[in-house]
């Protein structure tokens, strides 16, 4: 499987989780056919791609108001139509319903919504590999 890797991340969190997870997948015999921040999308890696994986960050009054940041971004991405696409948003406290959004927008891509996971930025080592583990298992029984 090759997967192509976009991340919105303002303090760093998220593009930590994004290289953690490429790390795994590859680990799981998976290639990396790009790593691109969402606003500068790499459209060859895209295009390449079985999988593309899309990682945001939570804002918000960090128990209420939360939403992904970057919903314009994901807006914006190209069409994915034959793509399968997975998420995840890194937080501190409780990331509300952000999953939720990401997932709607990114089914508005034309992409097939494979799975989605938080990962909290306490525990981004265990959670993204168990972001990885779950995206393998979800692609291979599809
Ligand atoms: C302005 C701002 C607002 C935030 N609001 C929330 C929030 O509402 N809930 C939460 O769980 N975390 C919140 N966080 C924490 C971030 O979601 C968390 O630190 C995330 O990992 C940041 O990702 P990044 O390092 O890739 O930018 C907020 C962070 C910032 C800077």
């Amino acid at each position: 499987m090759k997967a192509a890797i976009l991340i919105e991340s303002l303090t760093g969190n998220t593009w930590k989780a994004g290289e953690l997870i490429a790390a795994n997948l590859q680990q799981e015999g998976w290639q990396i056919s790009g790593f691109a921040p969402m606003g500068s999308p790499d459209h060859a890696a895209i295009q390449a791609a079985d999988v593309v994986v899309v990682g945001t960050w939570v804002h918000g009054l960090f128990v209420v108001a939360q939403a992904p940041w970057g919903v314009d971004r994901i807006r914006a991405l190209p069409k994915m139509s034959g793509k399968k696409v997975a998420a995840f948003c890194t937080y501190a406290l409780n990331p509300g319903k952000s999953l939720d959004v990401v997932t709607r927008e990114l089914g508005s891509t034309g992409a097939e919504v494979v799975g989605g996971l938080t990962l909290q930025r306490g525990r981004l080592a265990a959670h993204s590999e168990e972001f990885a583990a779950r995206l393998a298992d979800a692609v291979s029984v599809a």
